[in-house]
This record gives C-alpha cells, sequence and structure tokens, in this order.
C-alpha cells in the first residue's frame, strides 16, 4: 500500500536542515513509499544536491502548498501519517478508520517539535499576518493538554520566544474546548478594556500521550497548532455570543490518569500504561453530539440569529460522523460546515483554530460572515461562541 511521509520546508533554512528533517523522516518510518516535501516556505538554495541525494532512498515529490494567510495560522510541520501505518501496528484498516471516523491522515509532530514549538511558530506567524510584534502584545494564552512541561507554562515559554517582553502569560487546559475557553478569556479581557491585544495559541501534540497499541485512541488524534490575535475593534461585529459548560461527572470518559498529583509518575504507571489517554468512545461520541448541538443552539439564540444566518459552522474535529450528526440536529446544511479532520484527525486544542486559519485561507470567512464554533472534550468540557468575522481576509 502507499504510504507517503510529508516534510515541510517552511523551517528549513538551509540544507544542513533539510538534510537532518530527512534523516529523521527516513529513519522514522521504514514502511514510507515516497517523500512528500510540502513547498510552504522557500526551498533552500543550496538544497537541490541534498532533495537528489535523498530521492536514492525514496521518491520525492515536491508539492506547492499556500501558505496561510489571515488571523490565525495552520502548522504544516510534521510527518503525514496515514492509517496505512497503522495497520502494522494495531488491528484497524482504513476501512475502519474512514467509515468510523471520516479521518484519512493526520499531522504528527517529528522529534524536534514540540507544543512550545508549534505554540510559538503560530504565534509568529498570527503576529506576522497581524503586522505586529512581541512589544505589542498584552497577553499571551496557551490553551493545552499537553504543555511542555508540567511547569513551567508553555506560555511563558512562548512568551519569551516572540519577545512579549510586556505580557503576561499563562495556559488554560480545557482538553479539545481548550480553544474556546482561551477566547472566551480572552474577550473578558478585552470588554473589560484590561488588554487590548491578545495573543491565544490553541496547541497539542496528541501522539505523545497516545497509546500507539490501543487502536481505539490511536487512529483519531494529531498534533497541530494555531493561533489568534484577538484585539478591540470598531468595526461592528466580534463576539456577540459565548457559552461555557462542564459536566465533572464524565471525567472517567476522557482520562490521562498518571502524571498528576493523585498519580504521580512511578515506575508502577509506566507499566500499567495509566500516563496514556483513555477513552469511552462510545460515550464521548453521545456527549460530543448533544453537546454540540445545545450549545450552538444556545448561542445562536443569544445572539438572536436563525440557523439560515450562520454563514459558516467551525466545529470541533474530532470525528466527521460527530459533525455530520450535530449540523443535523441543529440544522445548518453541511456546505455550510467547515471540515478538515480528514486531513488534520482531532489534534485537541489546535483543532478549531487551525479550522478557522482554513477556512480564511479558502475564503469561506468574509467580513461579516457570521460564524458559529464549538469546541467539546475531555472534563468533560464544552464551548461555544457566535461571533460577526469582522477582520478583512488577508489583513489584521
Ligand atoms: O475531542 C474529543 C475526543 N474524542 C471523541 O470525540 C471521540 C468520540 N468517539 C468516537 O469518535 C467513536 O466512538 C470512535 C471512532 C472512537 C469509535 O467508533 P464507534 O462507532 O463508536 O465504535 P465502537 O467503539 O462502538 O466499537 C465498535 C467496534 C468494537 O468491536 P466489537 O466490540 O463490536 O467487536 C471495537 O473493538 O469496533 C472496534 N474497534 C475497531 N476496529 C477496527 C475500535 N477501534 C477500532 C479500530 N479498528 N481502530
Amino acid at each position: 500500500m502507499k504510504f507517503s511521509i510529508l516534510l515541510s520546508t517552511y523551517h528549513a533554512t538551509n540544507s544542513h536542515d533539510l538534510a537532518k528533517c530527512l534523516d529523521s523522516l527516513c529513519n522514522q518510518t521504514l514502511l514510507a513509499d515516497e517523500i512528500i516535501a510540502i513547498k510552504d516556505g522557500p526551498i533552500p538554495e543550496d538544497s537541490e544536491h541534498c532533495l537528489l541525494d535523498y530521492s536514492n532512498r525514496l521518491p520525492i515529490r515536491i508539492l506547492e502548498y499556500p501558505v496561510n494567510r489571515g488571523l490565525g495560522v495552520v502548522l504544516q510541520e510534521g510527518l503525514l501519517h496515514c492509517s496505512h501505518d497503522l495497520v502494522a501496528r494495531v488491528d484497524t484498516d482504513d476501512e475502519w478508520i474512514v467509515s468510523r471516523t471520516g479521518i484519512r491522515e493526520r499531522r504528527i509532530a517529528s522529534d524536534h517539535e514540540t507544543t512550545f514549538t508549534l505554540a510559538r511558530d503560530a504565534a509568529d506567524r498570527a503576529l506576522q499576518t497581524a503586522g505586529l510584534t512581541g512589544p505589542d502584545v498584552d497577553l499571551v494564552i496557551v490553551a493545552t493538554l499537553t504543555p511542555e512541561y508540567g511547569f513551567p507554562s508553555t506560555a511563558s515559554l512562548v512568551q519569551e520566544a516572540i519577545g512579549a517582553t510586556t505580557a503576561g502569560a499563562f495556559d488554560l487546559n480545557a482538553a479539545c474546548a481548550g480553544f474556546a475557553y482561551g477566547l472566551a478569556v480572552a474577550r473578558g479581557f478585552i470588554e473589560s478594556e484590561m488588554y487590548r491585544t491578545i495573543v491565544l495559541i490553541g496547541s497539542d501534540t496528541m501522539s505523545r500521550v497516545v497509546d500507539w497499541t490501543d487502536r481505539s485512541t490511536c487512529v483519531l488524534f494529531g498534533d497541530g497548532a494555531g493561533a489568534v490575535v484577538v484585539q478591540r475593534t470598531d468595526t461592528p461585529g466580534g463576539i456577540a455570543s459565548t457559552c461555557l459548560r462542564s459536566d465533572g461527572s464524565g471525567g472517567p470518559l476522557l482520562i490521562q490518569r498518571a502524571g498528576g498529583s493523585r498519580h504521580p509518575t512511578s515506575a508502577q504507571t509506566l507499566l500499567d500504561g495509566s500516563h496514556y489517554l483513555r477513552m469511552n468512545g462510545r460515550e464521548v461520541y453521545r456527549f460530543a453530539v448533544t453537546a454540540t448541538t445545545e450549545a450552538a443552539l444556545a448561542v445562536m439564540v443569544d445572539a438572536g440569529w436563525t440557523t439560515n444566518e450562520v454563514d459558516l459552522f467551525i466545529p470541533h474535529q474530532a470525528n466527521v460522523r460527530i459533525i455530520e450528526s450535530a449540523a443535523r440536529s441543529i440544522g445548518i446544511p453541511m456546505d455550510h460546515v467547515f471540515v478538515n479532520a480528514d486531513r488534520y484527525g482531532n489534534p485537541s486544542a489546535g483543532s478549531i483554530p487551525i479550522a478557522l486559519c482554513e477556512a480564511l485561507d479558502h475564503r469561506r470567512i468574509q467580513v461579516g460572515s457570521k460564524i458559529v464554533t464549538v469546541g467539546f472534550g475531555a472534563g468533560l468540557a464544552w464551548a461555544a461562541h457566535a461571533l460577526t468575522w469582522t477582520t478583512p481576509t488577508g489583513s489584521s
């Protein structure tokens, strides 16, 4: 079967970097049939000989990929992990994965990428798009459930890296609903006029907490980050309604048991695999459809919008079947729903900002577009917003 590995050229600034990436890719996956080099940044001038060297080991295809513009950022770095690769590791098949989830491929962070590096690069790109620099930023929020360390916060690392010398910074953990929760927090700070410019990032490396021998979860999650700059504007629009919800009784349904104060990491927790993510998929599925439907309807009612008025629905990208089912219950036709789970799987807190960025790139959002977005995940926690887009696409 055909299995491709994907290499972003975004971070390769010279042939040495490129060779390192190619080395790591070739060593990581012996099953690959080819390398696809995604040209989402310049390919270093002196690198042709390096690509040629590697093309003796694996065929290399170079694809042009549009660099993301708009308010937020998508990270394309990493491997494209087809379901085919998993067949060798667990008892699954492509047909099962695609028919039950709609997921066809995912981005998996390479060795040199972490939640912090993804978050930092996403923030850099968002600031660049907005025409701002580090000193303009008042607050950095990183929504994540896979932080760089237990502490310090990933947000503090990002704050330092982007040169936000006068900013505050903190991490926010609402699992896959983290970005939606973060947007509510940002809204509060902006509306209270406490801050002017907030960088909100959703970043997760789920591949680091997934048990790659557990077929019920390892086919679902991906890695990625997206960032937005949230600012006050005089243009009519913005966030019209926010809904935050939680049901802690569902905590055991989606949980990483070890590594916290209840079960500190020990030889035993490593042995029993309780440091991995565990999920009751069927129950989470039921919750996800109901929560998404109720939260979307709640913010639409609060904003005074009918379903016909919604230009784009951007739900958390956990499973295409969940998205379709929720859209049906809400009454939003699928051509008004943004779906990219087929290409990214579920990158947790990165899911909604990545989708938002892609929607901007694909010109599915214009000034005045009415957008409903819902995040859901472990906690159980879920959150929704109804917002009217105010920023010209392609600028800040
Ligand atoms: O961000 C939020 C996080 N997560 C989610 O939102 C995920 C929510 N849940 C889901 O998306 C779905 O429940 C799954 C995709 C995880 C599972 O789909 P399902 O249709 O609910 O399947 P199931 O759990 O009811 O399992 C059906 C069968 C089982 O076999 P038996 O017991 O019927 O013989 C599973 O063992 O499918 C089996 N199965 C698999 N078979 C092949 C489970 N995983 C796999 C697999 N490949 N990867």
